[in-house]
């Protein structure tokens, strides 16, 4: 991997320098080379740029386009200089990055102060695919596909059998949704169809609209006492920072299904290792972890009742399209000090 220019044509100088860390969609790029705006300097592979590039990279520029791996604190802001106006990420989570140093950062343009670094995020455009996943995270835990598949390949098979593989299913089911936010509510929305019986959601404030999934607004306690299903689709506090932790899971049914699709950070994994390997729980389906990638030798791994995913919430491929063109608009709108498509109020 090392930096390219990613268009060589326009002229060094009079455009305003931008570093992509990562390859993203081309409907991104597009955007980012049209209009004579940017002189971008990418970060050119599909690995993550490591923390020395990155420092190096943002060396003078005006706009950062990062992904959730990227940690964007007080040393990159150094790093970066007075020129940074625009920071985009291509995601929904801003858990990456230290916002309160971005608001302490002020930028000198010309001779006048602007009032900030402007942040943009790819809500929204996501929010079907990570509902999608969601569901099917949760039917892969509840009905123990990897299991099944496993046991066909490695002859396991051996006949039909009534105690066979039994798993848990939403028809009659309570289902609780940590977080009814955009993607929270899409997937309760789409859980509902199978028959759930009563939808509980917590968080910090009751939704109006969360009557179109006959939503009861529950204390903590209660959604981990009477839910079936565990939904986790909150967005990463330090409120919500390892939320699921031993106490948690201690008050969750013992044929429960605790799925996360938000944070892992949400979550202690060592309590969960012990909830599922205890029996205080009966599976778990993970899209998101700590750290990612999960060590293959990680003890999560180790067990038949937790399904672990590599991130892959967003990843269809006319979203991530949609994610690139989202990030690349919100960068440079915030360049050219228009309306950014999608910016973050903080
Ligand atoms: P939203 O902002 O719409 O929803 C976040 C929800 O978190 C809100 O409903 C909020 O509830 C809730 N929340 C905040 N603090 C707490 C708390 N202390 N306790 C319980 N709930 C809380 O965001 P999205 O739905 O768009 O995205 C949610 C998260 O999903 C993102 O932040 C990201 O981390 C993750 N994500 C993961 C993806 C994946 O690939 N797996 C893809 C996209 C996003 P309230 O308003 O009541 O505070
Ligand atoms: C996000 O956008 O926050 C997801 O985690 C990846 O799409």
């Amino acid at each position: 991997a090392s930096f390219r220019p990613f268009n060589e044509m326009q002229t060094v100088g009079k455009l305003m320098k931008v570093f992509v860390t990562r390859r993203i969609p081309q409907e991104g790029m597009k955007i980012l080379s049209a209009g004579g705006v940017c002189e971008v300097s990418l970060w050119d592979s599909d690995e993550p740029v490591p923390r020395a590039d990155l420092l190096k990279g943002v060396q003078g520029a005006h706009g950062l386009l990062c992904l959730l791996s990227d940690r964007i604190d007080a040393e990159v802001l150094g790093a970066a200089g007075p020129n940074l106006k625009v920071i985009s990420t291509l995601s929904a989570g801003f858990d990456h990055l230290a916002l309160d140093e971005i608001k302490k950062r002020y930028i000198l343009l010309g001779s006048i102060f602007d009032s900030g670094i402007r942040v943009g995020y790819t809500p929204d455009v996501l929010t079907d695919a990570t509902a999608e996943l969601t569901v099917a995270l949760l039917l892969a835990t509840a009905r123990r596909l990897p299991e099944g598949l496993e046991e066909v390949k490695n002859g396991g098979w051996s006949s039909w059998k009534p105690l066979w593989l039994c798993g848990y299913g939403l028809s009659g089911s309570t289902v609780g949704v940590i977080g009814l936010g955009r993607i929270g509510v899409a997937i309760a929305r789409r859980l509902m169809p199978f028959g759930v019986n009563r939808l509980l959601y917590s968080g910090r404030t009751a939704k109006a609209y969360a009557a179109e999934v006959n939503g009861e607004f529950v204390p903590l306690d209660t959604l981990l006492s009477e839910s079936d299903f565990i939904v986790v689709s909150c967005s990463l506090t330090p409120e919500t920072q390892e939320l699921c932790d031993k106490a948690f899971f201690s008050k969750m049914k013992n044929t429960a299904v605790f799925v996360n699709s938000s944070r892992g950070a949400v979550v202690n994994q060592e309590d969960l290792y012990e909830a599922l390997n205890n029996g205080q729980i009966a599976a778990a389906g993970l899209d998101v972890t700590t750290p990612e990638p999960l060590p293959i030798n990680h003890p999560l791994l180790t067990l038949k009742n937790c399904v672990v995913l590599p991130h892959i919430g967003s990843a269809t491929h006319s979203t991530r399209g949609i994610m690139g063109a989202l990030s690349a608009q919100n960068l440079v709108a915030g360049l050219q000090g228009t309306d950014m498509p999608n910016e973050l109020t903080f």
